[in-house]
């Protein structure tokens, strides 16, 4: 058998996409409150007030607020031993400046942790998601600003000292290295630069972006000591969007190429988390792209003494990297790139590369030697829910099972692999395109697009399967 004993086998999901009740128990809004629905090829439009005839998806999303306790039922049945989830900053703090947290906020997440409890899981929470108070983009614009340090710890010293006893494990940020590149500016920090309006074409101010990247260093590093003095059995990890890129030919020039989109997309945020120091390669890129990082003193030693107990990732796709502009690209989670003539890809174009996990689990271990979990992964699909409210999802089935086995496989190779919570566990909405439509779940949410329908949820074919997998350890893939 290889999955150890007490592997952690659950789901994810995060606040601004699933919870809903966007402006019920006090909440603020939130950055991601701002955003219009879009499609596959309509980006979101990013609004600073709530115009008439837009929608916006987040407000309601799966409506967790309202259905916790039947969503962590069918949780608990599928047998899941984690929960990734995570709470919404605005919940607690509406504004980010207030001196008192909300009350209110706060116990909607108490008893979304007993009923996980009650349940026989775990909490995995993510503290901030894609989503910081708004105020805090009106007033500071974001990240870029190094106020949002000391507003995070505080934010964090209450979530720690509320809930010491209710969750062991926490991640500081999510995908904290889309930061590296422009969709991150407003998705991942906040940043909201005069004459943006569109969620895939932000005005965008590099340097803004790295010092706000830098900001987010020293917030998470002063969370994880935080941490760890409140309650030493805290694990709180590190979570990157991993991003496999490959040379798309063996010419030098295209590994040299690649090479660099690896260092700077996926290893510059997760070695500053992991190992406590900027990379050597920062300097160059820096000094390329004329960003001067503004650092305080015992800014280095922070980041030395913040150091994560975990690396976390996301995993859905990989793609090409060639110095030839005539190549046919294809998208992906947060970049696309040049495609691969030996995958397939999901109906967004995501290509599908269960190998991949395996090398990338590898040499993630390799360089960190610190345990990990692939904390999102699955197949973004549309679902046809049929009659008797069936949806037979057999190629989500063939995704997981997939990725599972090279889980397996990465295992036997020697890779210190801890858990696995495929995204989107019950159905959310996306968060590059808004829809409802493009589903990742085991369990069918009944809402289209705009917000229309029941919401009664309904177990797919796909819940059948993970249940017997979890309960198998990962030896019943069938
Ligand atoms: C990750 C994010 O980038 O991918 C999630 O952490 C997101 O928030 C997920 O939902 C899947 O992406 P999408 O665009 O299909 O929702």
């Amino acid at each position: 058998m290889s999955f150890p004993k007490g592997f952690l086998w659950g789901g994810a999901t995060a606040a601004n996409q699933y919870e809903g009740g966007w402006n019920e128990g006090g909440k603020g809004p939130s950055t991601a409150d701002m955003l219009t629905n879009g499609t596959h090829t309509t980006p979101r439009k990013i609004t600073r007030t709530w115009e008439d005839g837009l929608y916006y998806p987040n407000h309601i999303a799966s409506d967790f607020y309202h259905h916790y306790k039947e969503d962590i039922a069918l949780m608990g049945e599928m047998g899941f031993k984690v929960f990734r989830m995570s709470i919404a900053w605005s919940r607690i703090f509406p504004k980010g400046i207030e001196e008192e947290p909300n009350e209110e906020g706060l116990r909607f997440y108490d008893e979304v942790f007993d009923e996980l409890h009650k349940q026989g899981m775990e909490p995995l929470v993510t503290i901030s998601h894609y989503e910081s108070p708004f105020y805090l983009t009106e007033k500071y614009n974001g990240w870029a600003s190094r106020e949002l340090v000391d507003l995070y710890v505080k934010y964090c010293n209450v979530i720690f000292n509320r809930y010491k006893d209710k969750v062991k494990y926490w991640l500081t940020f999510n995908e904290i290295n889309c930061g590296t590149m422009p969709l991150g500016g407003y998705l991942g920090l906040g940043i909201l630069n005069e004459g943006t309006t569109d969620f895939m074409n932000q005005k965008d101010d590099p340097q803004l972006r790295f010092q706000g990247l830098h900001h987010q260093f020293i917030a998470s590093a002063k969370a994880v000591k935080l941490g760890h003095e409140i309650n030493p059995d805290f694990k709180i990890g590190c979570m990157i969007a991993f991003m496999t890129s490959y040379p798309y030919s063996c010419n030098p020039k295209d590994v040299l190429k690649c090479q660099k989109e690896m260092q700077m997309g996926n290893y510059y945020c997760g070695d500053v988390q992991v190992r406590g120091e900027y990379p050597y390669f920062a300097k160059q890129y820096w000094k390329e792209n004329n960003i001067q990082i503004q650092m305080e003193e015992g800014d280095e030693a922070l980041l030395k003494e913040g150091k994560v107990d975990f690396y976390s990732f996301s995993y859905y796709m990989t793609n090409c990297v060639s110095t030839d502009p005539n190549l046919e690209g294809i998208g992906g989670n947060l970049i696309g790139g040049v495609k691969n003539p030996y995958l397939k890809a999901s109906d967004w174009g995501w290509q599908i590369d269960p190998d991949g996990l395996r090398y990338t689990l590898n040499e993630l271990y390799a360089r960190y030697q610190v345990p990990l979990m692939v904390v999102e992964n699955g197949l973004g699909a549309f679902d046809k829910l049929e009659e008797g409210n069936k949806v037979h999802d057999s190629y989500r089935i063939d995704y997981l099972r997939e990725h599972i086995k090279c889980m397996e496989e990465a295992i036997e190779d020697g890779v210190d692999l801890i858990g696995y919570t495929p995204w989107g566990c019950i159905d959310l909405v996306s968060a590059s395109t808004g829809e409802m439509g493009k589903r990742y779940g085991f369990v069918y949410v009944d809402s289209d697009d705009y917000g229309n329908g029941s919401f009664n949820r309904y177990k797919k074919d796909s819940f059948t399967w993970y249940k017997k997998v979890i309960a198998s350890n990962g030896e019943n893939l069938e």
